[in-house]
């Protein structure tokens, strides 16, 4: 049977991988993205995976969008939270528009895009939830008050969400990833990129197909006792219990 994903920043990066592995896998996906027209129109083009354009941030405009794939579709069954931004500033400089921007985005969105889709999970009593959080969310880093707060709370929100919707099907689970070769982490400044890379014990970044293999691992039907859980993928970078 072909399940249904949505995926939520899906047109670029960690996102881009994981829509294309969730279709590799046999998997209808709808990608959504916020922005940038052309790498969603190259994504389409490439792929062949369709693409929706929403802000994750507003709840209404999720709602909205959800119903539209849904006609198009049909039911949600994987719904992988994955956008986000960064923003990344000492806390003593951060603005209220750094740490709203980066909340909204990064952690609202879980609630915008989750909550339109749990009843019919529950009704149908199969899903699988998905929750890109990261290693600065497990350890905290310097300059990411805000993105550390954001990601940290995906977690919270992951073991949750996970405990009342056990018994009806629903996994809902955490991929942690740390650095991996994004725009996002190739933009950082060069010396403290490479001082970040020094800290990897596998010695390199990640890539975005490994994050991809390990959605791919958590939404299959295999996977229905693994819940709540956090899967770190950071090259050793930091080890949590
Ligand atoms: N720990 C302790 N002190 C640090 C530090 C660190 N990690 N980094 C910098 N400092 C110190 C500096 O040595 C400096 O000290 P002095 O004033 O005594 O010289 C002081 O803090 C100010 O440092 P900067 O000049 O670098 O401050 P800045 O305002 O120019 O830049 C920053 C701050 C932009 C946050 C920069 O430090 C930075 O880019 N850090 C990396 C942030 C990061 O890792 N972001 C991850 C992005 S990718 C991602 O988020 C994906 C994912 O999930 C992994």
């Amino acid at each position: 049977m072909s399940r249904n994903a949505i995926v939520t920043g899906g047109t670029r990066g960690i996102g881009k991988a994981i829509s294309v592995g969730l279709k590799k896998a046999g998997y209808q996906v709808a990608a959504n993205y916020a922005g940038n027209e052309e790498a969603a129109a190259q994504f389409a083009d490439e792929t062949g995976i369709p693409v929706f354009k929403w802000d994750v941030a507003n709840y209404e405009a999720c709602d909205a969008a959800i119903q539209e794939i849904e006609s198009k579709h049909g039911a949600t069954d994987i719904l992988v939270n994955n956008a986000g931004v960064t923003r990344d500033v000492p806390f003593h400089k951060m603005s209220l528009d750094h740490w709203r921007t980066v909340m909204s985005i990064d952690l609202d969105s879980a609630f915008n895009m989750t909550r339109p889709v749990i009843n019919g999970m529950r009704e149908r009593g199969f899903g699988r939830i998905v929750n890109i959080s990261s290693i600065n969310g497990q350890k905290g880093q310097f300059g990411q008050a805000n993105y550390s707060a954001a990601k940290a709370g995906l977690i919270g929100f992951t073991r949750a969400l996970a405990q009342e919707t056990a018994r009806k099907g629903i996994t809902v689970n955490a991929v942690a990833p740390g650095y991996i070769g994004t725009d996002m982490v190739n933009a950082l400044d060069d010396k403290v990129l490479a001082s970040i890379v020094g800290q990897i014990p596998v010695g390199r970044l990640g890539t975005p197909e490994e994050i991809a293999d390990c959605v791919n691992f958590l939404v299959s039907d295999q996977c229905g006792f693994i819940t709540g859980s956090v899967l770190t993928a950071n090259g050793g970078q930091y080890i949590a219990a």
